[in-house]
C-alpha cells in the first residue's frame, strides 16, 4: 500500500511518459494529478509513437487503471481526440480509465481567453500551449468552474452559459483575436456527449479505498518542477501544482501516504517557451542537442531550447519535491559529443551560489561549468548499464555525486526497451 510518484525536475519534456509506461506494471494504479492538455508524453512501443495529452501512461498495459484525478484540467475536445487515437490503435481503454467527478473542465472560450490574453503580453508572453490551462484553473480559484461532475447534471447548459457569457465579457478587455465560437461549442457539445461514456467517479475516494486494499499507485506528474506555479520562474511557469504537493491535493491523498518521489531528468536540459534558462545554448551546440535530441514540442511542435544540465537548479527541484532517486533520460544525445558539460554554481551579484535567486527572470547569472569526455560511441545496440561506454557511466556516476541522490536508472533511446537499472 504505497503511492510513488514521477514527475519532471525540470521544465518539463523529461521523458516522464516513457518512464511511466516502463514502470507502469509494477503498480495498480496511474493516476495523473494535475495539468492538462498542455502536457505531451511520448510512448514509443514496438516501432509505433503515442502521444498522451490528458490520459495517463499507464493506458498501454493491460489491467492497470489509469485515473484522471481532480487536479487535471479535461477539454473534452482534446479527451476525444485521444480517445479516437487510442481506438484506432485498438486500444481498450474504456474499462480501465476513470476520471474524477472534481476535475474542471476547460470550455472553448477557456482557450480564447488563454489567446487573448498571451496576444495583449506582446515580447513578455509566457509561450503558453494555448491549450486554456491558466483560464481554467483561474476559474477553478475564482470559484466560477465547471467540473466533470457537472456533465450530468441537469442544469449544465445552463452553467456553461453563465460562465461562456463571463468569458465574452472578459475577453472584450484584450486585444482583437479570431475565433469561431459557434463551430467550436458545436465540436464541444459533441465531444461531451463522447466523453459520459467514461466512468465518472468520486476519485479521492477510489484511490484511498485501493491504499486500503493494498493496491499500488503510480502518480503521474506532467510539465516539470521548474513550472510549478510557486516554485517555478514566475510568471513563466504553468498554472498548477507540478511539484510532489500536487499529488496530495490533486489526488485526495494524504502526504503520509508517498513512499518514493522519482524525479525525471534530461542528460541535459530543454525548455519551451519563454522565460529563463540560464544554461540555455544560443550556439551551435545547442543546435545540435536539437537536432540530435529531436526537440521540437510534443503538444505544439515549437523547437525546444535546449542547454547544458544545471546542478543548482536540479539540486532545487530535488529539495522541493523530496526526490528519493533520480531516472537520467536522453544519454544517448550525448552520443556523438567530445566534451560534455555541467553547470555546478552560478554566479552573480559578485557571489558564488547555487541558489536559485528570487528575480531570476531579470538577474543576469554566470555559470561555473565542469567539462567531462564524451564517448563518440552509439549506445543503441548496449543493452545492459554495464555495457554502456565507460565515459557514460562516468558521467552518471559524477552527476550521481554532484546531485547528492541516487540515480536509479538511466534512459538510452526512446523506446520502453532502452531503460537500464544501476
Ligand atoms: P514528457 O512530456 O516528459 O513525457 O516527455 P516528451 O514525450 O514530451 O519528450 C520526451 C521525448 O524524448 C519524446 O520524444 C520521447 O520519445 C523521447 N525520449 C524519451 N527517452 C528518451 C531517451 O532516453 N533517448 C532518446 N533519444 N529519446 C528519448
Ligand atoms: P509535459 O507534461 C514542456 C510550458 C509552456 C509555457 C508554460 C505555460 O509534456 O512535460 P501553459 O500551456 O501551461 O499555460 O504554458 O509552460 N509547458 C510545458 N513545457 N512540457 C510540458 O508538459 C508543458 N506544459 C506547459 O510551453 O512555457
Ligand atoms: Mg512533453
Amino acid at each position: 500500500m504505497a503511492v510513488d510518484v514521477i514527475l519532471g525536475l525540470q521544465w518539463g519534456d523529461e521523458g516522464k511518459g516513457k518512464i511511466v509506461d516502463y514502470l507502469a506494471e509494477k503498480y495498480d494504479l496511474v493516476c495523473r494529478f494535475q495539468g492538462g492538455p498542455n502536457a505531451g508524453h511520448t510512448i514509443k512501443i514496438d516501432g509505433k509513437k503515442y502521444v498522451l495529452h490528458t490520459i495517463p501512461s499507464g493506458i498501454f498495459r493491460p489491467d492497470i487503471i489509469n485515473v484522471i484525478g481532480n487536479g487535471v484540467v479535461l477539454d473534452p475536445i482534446t479527451m476525444v481526440r485521444e480517445m479516437e487515437s487510442l481506438e484506432a490503435s485498438n486500444i481498450d481503454y474504456l474499462p480501465r480509465l476513470l476520471v474524477s467527478r472534481k476535475a474542471h473542465l476547460i470550455v472553448p472560450t477557456h482557450r480564447f481567453l488563454d489567446a487573448a490574453s498571451e496576444a495583449s503580453k506582446g515580447l513578455g508572453k509566457i509561450g503558453s500551449t494555448l491549450k486554456g490551462i491558466g483560464p481554467a484553473y483561474m476559474d477553478k480559484t475564482g470559484r466560477n468552474g465547471l467540473r466533470v461532475g457537472d456533465l450530468t447534471a441537469p442544469d449544465f447548459e445552463n452553467k456553461y452559459k453563465t460562465i461562456k457569457e463571463k468569458h465574452l465579457g472578459l475577453i472584450k478587455l484584450y486585444p482583437d483575436i479570431s475565433f469561431d465560437l459557434d463551430a467550436e461549442e458545436q465540436n464541444f457539445f459533441e465531444c461531451v456527449e463522447k466523453i459520459k461514456k467514461l466512468r465518472f467517479v468520486n476519485s479521492e475516494y477510489y484511490v484511498n479505498q485501493a491504499l486500503t486494499e493494498g493496491k499500488q499507485i503510480l502518480a503521474e506528474g506532467a510539465q516539470g518542477s521548474m513550472l510549478d506555479i510557486d516554485f517555478g520562474t514566475y510568471p513563466f511557469v504553468t498554472s498548477s501544482n507540478t511539484i510532489s504537493a500536487g499529488v496530495c491535493s490533486g489526488l485526495g491523498i494524504a502526504p503520509n501516504k508517498i513512499r518514493d518521489v522519482i524525479g525525471v531528468a534530461k542528460a541535459y536540459c530543454t525548455r519551451v517557451g519563454s522565460g529563463p534558462f540560464p544554461t540555455e545554448l544560443l550556439d551551435e551546440t545547442g543546435e545540435k542537442l536539437r537536432t540530435v535530441g529531436m526537440e521540437f514540442g510534443a503538444t505544439t511542435g515549437r523547437p525546444r531550447r535546449c542547454g547544458w544540465i544545471d546542478i543548482p537548479q536540479l539540486l532545487y527541484t530535488i529539495m522541493l519535491n523530496g526526490v528519493t532517486k533520480i531516472i537520467i533520460t536522453k544519454l544517448d544525445v550525448f552520443d556523438t559529443f567530445e566534451e560534455i558539460c555541467v553547470a555546478t554554481n552560478y554566479s552573480y551579484d559578485n557571489m558564488i551560489s547555487s541558489e536559485l535567486p528570487f528575480d531570476i527572470v531579470d538577474k543576469h547569472i554566470d555559470q561555473m561549468y565542469e567539462s567531462f569526455y564524451g564517448w563518440n560511441e552509439s549506445m543503441d545496440s548496449m543493452m545492459e548499464y554495464d555495457k554502456l561506454p565507460l565515459a557514460a557511466r562516468n558521467y552518471i556516476t559524477e552527476l550521481e555525486k554532484l546531485l547528492k541522490t541516487k540515480i536509479s536508472m538511466v534512459s538510452t533511446g526512446p523506446e520502453r526497451e532502452k531503460l537500464f537499472e544501476r
